[in-house]
């Protein structure tokens, strides 16, 4: 989704911000733009729709001067991708110029007032809005004051008053034609760090593009309004007087990933998730007592025993991973669970028991459903936890306790090693609420064990990658999958049918294997592959089955099995051997093939892998 950059200090603006908006590349985006001031010439804006190498080459075309500056990268939410539609934006008639994320709800009635006023729209977006009304007060201005000498307190005010007036959310980079040294950023619900230089500062609305720059930030957070020179930084409240500013190391986990001789990140990260895993287990794994154990809960067993009803939300591959958690834990915990997605927890209002306790599992940290759904559960006052990937990041900050992933940065639009790790986060919960219920010694020690042997057995997956490609080639071309599975496998057979649909753009289904006779099996003919997750489980008969029901209507079958399966082979058309684990673990394991099916058929279909139309990363608005 789209990305902010700034930059003020003593070197030239676009070299910092043409690399920071490479480095945000991946959250997905349309159209990019920068703008810089180099005076007495005013702010010049340069911008345009596609990539950045096209914006790149505009400016070595017509350069943009100027140590001070602000780059984005839009994702289109109002308007479509157009380069009037492309921040920054000026306001007024270039006294302003705004990169901004998020969405301003009550955008229409705003513009209509400042049309009345005399403003001139140039685009379709929110983001205008937001330029023309801190023009609009910084004509309130007095023009004979000398606004850095009273610490830019005019300036300020302006913004203040321009942001009070704002409904919805934002982050926002500003540059001032008049102040031609300062830069302004601003934060309601969507993110912003400052990077704290040697005679400079950075702006950026997620740690990648700092990385290498400095590992001093601060992170702004909601309601606070950030003026920096290239030697001073001072944040105040939007509603009240300065607040003090925390200056963090930046983590070491936060950016700065590289490709290392993988064609796609997304292949880098299929093939970085036995790492992954190993890391989420780290320091967790308690053989002593057979039980897990997590340091960030910040409940007592005491507590967390009370827990009656556990509910996990999330969104999109983060919910599938939910649901995953579901059968986990309600198998080794007997604990009931409710998953739901986060975009309707956050209106259903749903009667909740007093002893409900909540997980909200997210990636980034950042996703504004999941965030919303977190604030209206806490609001109520239940107790909130996070199972998270970015350290540092809003929702885990919000949340009462939780469990980071430290799965590294995930760069990939299409998520993987997110998605194991917080499988197995969950894995791990479900033995420690296990433990604490009816999970006996001995159950629970060799539930550990086969978390122990997980990252092994994913690796094992990994060997799949060859034949997987020759499967993907065969299929490439068809138009509609069906992904079924049963029990653990059946939210795994969801994520196989999102990672086909992301990045290859094809029609993909996931089922419970058995309810597919009731309505999808009207699908199956010769050209629509099913992909099923066959484990050596209970279901297993019935899953086969449920192959047979699909042969005898002539659909190809695709079947990945635990090693040694010998009676799907005269059944499947194809078939995908992985390592067996504990049924619990087994998703975590099957999933590996269907990742890379998504992935080579996207490649055999030309696609942009690691940069699927339409998606962000991190989804920011609502
Ligand atoms: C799919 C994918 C998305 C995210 C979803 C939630 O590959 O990446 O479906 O899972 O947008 O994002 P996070 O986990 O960052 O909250």
């Amino acid at each position: 989704m789209c990305g902010i950059v700034g930059y003020v200090g003593g070197r030239e603006a676009t070299e910092f911000l043409v690399q920071g908006l490479r480095r945000l590349e991946y959250r997905g985006y349309d159209s990019a733009g920068v703008a810089t001031i180099a005076p007495p010439r005013g702010i010049q804006v340069t911008k345009s729709t596609g990539r950045i190498e096209h914006l790149d080459r505009l400016l070595a075309a017509t350069p943009s001067p100027g140590s001070i500056g602000i780059g984005h990268t839009r994702w289109a939410t109002h308007g479509p991708a157009t380069d009037e539609n492309a921040h920054p934006h000026y306001g007024g008639e270039g006294a302003v110029a705004v990169a901004h994320n998020g969405v301003i709800e009550n955008y229409q009635s705003l513009k209509d007032r400042l049309i009345a006023e005399g403003y001139r729209f140039r685009s379709q977006t929110d983001t205008e809005v937001v330029a023309h009304l801190i023009d609009s007060q910084l004509k309130r201005l007095d023009p004979a004051a000398d606004i850095a000498a009273v610490d830019y307190q005019p300036l300020f005010r302006a913004v203040q008053l321009a942001l009070r007036q704002l409904q919805g959310t934002y982050g926002l980079a500003i540059l001032f034609r008049d102040y031609p040294t300062v830069l302004v950023a601003a934060r309601l619900g969507s993110p912003l760090i400052v990077g704290v230089g040697q005679g400079e500062h950075y702006v950026a609305s997620d740690a990648s593009p700092l990385v290498g720059q400095t590992d001093r930030i601060v992170r702004i957070m909601d309601n606070e309004v950030a003026l920096m020179t290239a030697d001073k930084l001072r944040v105040v409240h939007r509603d009240q007087g300065p607040v003090r500013h925390l200056v963090s190391v930046l983590d070491a986990d936060s950016g700065g990933a590289e490709l290392g001789g993988f064609a796609h990140y997304m292949l880098k990260e299929i093939f970085e998730q036995p790492e992954a895993i190993r890391n989420a287990m780290r320091g967790r794994l308690d053989m002593d007592a057979a039980t897990t154990r997590f340091g960030g809960l910040n409940l007592s067993p005491q507590q967390l025993r009370q827990a009656k009803r556990l509910i996990l939300t999330g969104c999109g591959t983060s919910w599938h991973a939910g649901l995953v958690g579901k059968y986990q834990i309600e198998a080794l915990a007997r604990v009931p669970v409710e998953v739901e997605y986060a975009s309707e927890l956050r209106y259903s209002n749903p009667p909740l028991a007093g002893n409900s306790l909540l997980f909200a599992i997210t990636q980034s940290g950042e996703t504004a459903d999941t965030l919303a759904a977190l604030r209206e559960i806490k609001r109520k006052g239940y107790p909130t936890m996070a199972i998270c990937n970015v350290v540092g990041s809003t929702i885990a900050q919000e949340a009462d306790g939780g469990i980071y992933l430290h799965a590294g940065p995930e760069i990939g639009v299409a998520s993987t090693k997110a998605f194991t790790s917080q499988c197995t986060v969950l894995a791990m919960l479900a033995i420690y609420f296990g433990r604490l219920h009816h999970l006996g010694y001995d159950a629970g020690l060799r539930a550990v064990e086969e978390l122990q042997e997980l990252p092994g057995k994913v690796g094992r997956a990994l060997e799949t990658g060859e034949a997987v490609k020759r499967i993907a080639e065969k299929y490439a071309q068809a138009n509609n999958f069906l992904y079924l599975g049963r029990q653990f496998n059946f939210p795994a057979a969801l994520e196989g049918a999102l990672k086909l649909k992301e990045i290859s753009y094809v029609h993909a289904e996931g089922y419970p294997a058995a309810e597919m006779k009731h309505g999808p099996i009207a699908l199956v003919d010769e050209n629509t592959p099913s992909v099923f997750l066959i484990a050596r489980d209970s279901v297993y008969d019935k899953v086969m089955a449920n192959v047979q029901e699909i042969k005898a209507r002539g659909g190809p079958v695709i079947a990945v099995v635990c090693e040694g399966d010998r009676r799907i082979r005269s059944v499947a058309d194809d078939v995908i051997e992985v390592p067996a684990t504990a049924d619990f673990l087994q998703p975590i394991v099957s999933i590996v093939p269907l990742q890379f099916l998504a992935y080579y058929i996207a490649l055999a279909r030309g696609c942009d892998v690691d940069k699927p139309r339409n998606l962000a990363k991190s989804v920011t608005v609502e």
